[in-house]
């Protein structure tokens, strides 16, 4: 199964390129940058790794971004995850940044996007992966500040695919960002966003009717509901989810109790997927494998899936049809 997980053509959909700083160059970047770090070590750093939740995990993350400052670390921060997909037999690949992150530790907009739109441009050329990029707003922030960091992105608008929703879930329902969505979706992006990872099945509904998204990021929640679950089957609504961030956030207690499955059995559009996975250790082969095994899935419903994350992308029909 491992080799042949390894050897599958497959897709990424829900990618935090914060969230590949591996231990190793957040320590080399914290020195270029003269960043203080409250770690030395790379064992250090991964013997913080340990989350109760979403928010423990956030904080260690925001801390982590801190040492992106130049366009170019932004540059090496996403190359280095696209020579991981050429590893790994991933062929396309849509990721989130997150500009306000960096906006609130003094770096411009420009900065990060310029880097991470030529790391992509280089990946295509030198590496063969293609991509989208997909700009996430910081739910836990107000409306404005969305509506201010999308109009930065007007003029990227060629660059960026669609536009995201993503940091603490509790307390922030996507119904808070309907204005700045309709906006986006006004200018021509499309839409996706997080919703029922730990927060209730009625923020999915929430996604789908006030934010208009074409896939929701985890959406595990849905089972809580299973008027949701028949409309998520019925208009083949996508999920993106993440299984191992699932486990090491304690959305579920192992992967053998998660829902991945059993959802994929009742016909939901179901795909896997790394989050952030530089921090909860395990890149997308891994995170296949890791359901495979809990499952004893056959090699067709794990090519099942990959074929899923390709439907489930915003590439064009013809690209799709390419990779299939
Ligand atoms: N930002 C990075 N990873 C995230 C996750 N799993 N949920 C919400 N926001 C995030
Ligand atoms: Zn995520």
């Amino acid at each position: 199964m491992k080799g042949f997980i390894s050897g599958l053509p497959k897709v990424e959909l829900h990618l935090h390129l914060e969230g590949t700083l591996e231990p190793e160059l957040m320590l080399a970047l914290a020195e270029r940058n003269n960043v203080a770090l409250p770690f030395s070590s790379v064992e250090s750093l991964k013997a913080a790794y340990q989350f109760d939740d979403l928010q423990a995990f956030l904080k260690l993350y925001y801390q982590g971004a801190a040492v992106l400052r130049t366009e170019q670390d932004f540059y090496d921060l996403t190359y280095a995850y696209l020579e991981r997909c050429k590893r790994e037999h991933i062929l396309h690949t849509e990721v989130f940044f997150d500009p306000q992150t960096h906006s609130q530790n003094g770096v411009a907009f420009e900065t990060v996007i310029e880097g991470i739109i030529r790391a992509l441009a280089d990946g295509e050329a030198c590496l063969g992966v293609s991509s989208g990029l997909i700009m996430c707003f910081l739910r836990d922030l107000p409306e404005e500040d969305a509506i201010e960091t999308l109009k930065q992105a007007i003029s990227y608008r060629d660059d960026i695919i669609a536009v995201g929703l993503d940091s603490s879930e509790l307390g922030n329902p996507p119904q808070k960002f309907e204005r700045v969505f309709a906006m986006a979706r006004n200018t021509g992006f499309r839409t996706v966003a997080h919703a029922g990872e730990e927060g209730p099945a009625e923020y999915i509904w929430e996604a789908i009717e006030a934010l208009n998204v074409e896939r929701i990021d985890h959406g595990v929640r849905c089972s809580d509901d299973p008027k949701l679950v028949a409309y998520l089957a019925e208009h083949q609504l996508p999920l993106t989810v993440c299984p191992l961030s699932n486990v090491k956030l304690k959305v579920f207690e192992d992967i053998g109790s998660h829902n991945i499955i059993q959802l994929f059995r009742q016909g939901v559009l179901v795909t896997i997927n790394s989050d952030d996975p530089a921090y909860f250790g395990g890149y997308l082969n891994d995170n296949f494998l890791a359901v495979a095994k809990a499952f004893d899935l056959t090699k067709q419903e794990v090519a099942q899936m990959s074929e899923n994350a390709i439907r489930a992308s915003f590439l064009s029909a013809e690209r799709k049809q390419q990779l299939q």
